[in-house]
């Protein structure tokens, strides 16, 4: 499938989501690589890691650039040549990006049971006691959230030595809300972060701006 989604947030941000069914040889002949990217498409263990891979540089070209203008910091956050932020996310047979004027950060994680089992590894305790559900479903679909909510922010800060646990909050929400907003306290800094949050198949995908 191409494209699968385009989310017009505001005219200044957009995302885009691929929903990866093509081969590797059906996606490589479509994208223009520099040389740095080739070599790291072939360090790749994962075949679906590479298509995930080749879709963004699909998803790019869909804006108008190509591989030739995204960059990374020497932290692995990706930049653009121009003014415009961007922030990647992959997760099997899912990529996306999000394009903004404003500093985003974006994270699609597959709602997956597992999440219970490492739910204390990244909510705090208070956290934890307002998710207590009885529907397990929802309980997994607002843990997968807050997981999300959590990665998107650390994307935007890029900082070494913050812990989802001890230094990221996310106030309580529903999942019919599809929006909350969150804290990051870490260092001598308390920032307040708007999450936004749909659900894509099985999928959940959030992205978080600065307030
Ligand atoms: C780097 C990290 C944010 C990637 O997130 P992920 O959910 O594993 O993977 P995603 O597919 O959503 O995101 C990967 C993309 O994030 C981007 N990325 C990588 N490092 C980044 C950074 N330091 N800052 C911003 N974006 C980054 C890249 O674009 C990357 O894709 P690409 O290299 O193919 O372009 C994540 O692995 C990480 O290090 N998180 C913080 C550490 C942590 O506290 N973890 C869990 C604690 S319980």
């Amino acid at each position: 499938m191409p494209l699968f989604k385009i989310i017009n947030i505001t005219p200044t941000t957009q995302i885009l989501i691929w929903k990866v069914t093509e081969s590797f040889d059906e996606l490589v002949e479509k994208v223009v690589l520099k040389e740095k990217t080739q070599l790291r498409l072939n360090g790749m263990k994962s075949e679906m890691h590479q298509r995930a891979f080749l879709s963004v540089r699909m998803l790019i070209q869909e804006i108008g650039i190509n591989d030739f203008d995204l960059h990374y910091d020497e932290f692995g956050k990706p930049y653009l040549n121009d003014h415009q932020h961007i922030s990647i996310t992959h997760s099997h047979n899912f990529a996306a990006i999000i394009v903004s004027e404003e500093t985003v950060g974006i994270d699609m994680e597959m709602q997956r049971e597992k999440i219970i089992r490492i739910a204390d590894k990244f909510v705090n305790e208070k956290e934890l006691k307002r998710l207590q559900s009885f529907d397990s479903l929802d309980y997994i679909k607002k843990l997968t959230v807050k997981w999300g909510a959590k990665e998107a922010i650390f994307k935007i800060r890029n900082e070494k030595g913050i812990s989802f646990k001890d230094h990221i909050q996310v106030k309580p929400f529903e999942i019919g809300e599809k929006e909350t907003t969150a804290i990051l306290e870490f260092e001598n800094l308390k920032q307040p972060f708007t999450i936004f949050f749909e659900e894509i198949e099985n999928f959940t995908l959030v992205y978080a701006f600065e307030k």
